[in-house]
């Protein structure tokens, strides 16, 4: 049971009365599945869900991005990165994530989430059953290397407060489904294990 707050005391979600995510996936023919990404900006995150997405696509299952950077320049535009935002902005995702999963979805979110608390509460609101975890887990240094937005230089001039792995911590996960060092492994073998896990996750 979710805690009754204040602002939920005479609400009365219709849930029982909607189609069942059951229904749903016996359309799509398929299961609903969150499959969460972990690492630095810069690690190759969104690179690898928008591939593994066109695969899954190209085989007839229906999927959906969510990404930091889109994310937050629409419904979490009013976040920033001090630790409450962050931990905000994973809350609303995950709360998302959770429609597209219950809708059937294979929904992929690529976020930095920089420690175990948010990504444990992610997979608690998500549930446990329908989460897995991707750990990008390319290095720091090859994430800076790269740096293609061209924050890592911000941040190393200060011009960013607050940025993750340089003014702001990462913590590596702890027990990650799949680790995926971007700096050793091609896209395409990335792609590959996701893919695997997603459809061994199907069957
Ligand atoms: S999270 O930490 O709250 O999970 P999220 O994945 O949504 O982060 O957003 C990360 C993206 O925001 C980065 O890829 C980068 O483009 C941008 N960004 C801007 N400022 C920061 C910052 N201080 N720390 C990390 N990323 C930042």
């Amino acid at each position: 049971m979710k805690e009754e707050t204040q602002n939920t005391r005479h609400v009365y979600p219709i849930f029982d009365k909607m189609m069942t995510r059951a229904d749903k996936e016996r359309l799509l023919k398929q299961h609903g599945l969150m499959v969460w990404f972990t690492g630095l900006s810069g690690s190759g995150k969104s690179t690898i869900a928008i591939a593994v997405e066109r695969e899954l696509h190209r085989r007839g299952l229906l999927c959906r991005i969510l990404d930091g950077d889109n994310i937050r320049s629409g419904i979490n535009n009013n976040l920033g990165f001090s630790p409450e935002d962050r931990v905000e902005n994973i809350r609303r995702i995950a709360e998302v994530g959770k429609l597209f999963v219950d809708t059937g979805i294979i929904t992929l979110a690529a976020f930095i989430s920089p420690n175990n608390a948010l990504r444990r509460m992610a997979a608690e609101i998500i549930g446990r059953e329908d989460f897995v975890e991707v750990y990008v887990s390319t290095p720091i240094e090859v994430c800076e290397r790269r740096d293609v937005k061209g924050l890592y230089a911000k941040a190393r001039k200060g011009e960013i407060k607050e940025f993750t792995g340089i003014s702001a911590p990462f913590e590596v996960p702890e027990h990650p489904d799949l680790s995926l060092d971007t700096s050793v492994l091609s896209l395409e073998e990335s792609v590959n294990q996701v893919l695997g896990m997603i459809l061994a996750h199907h069957s």
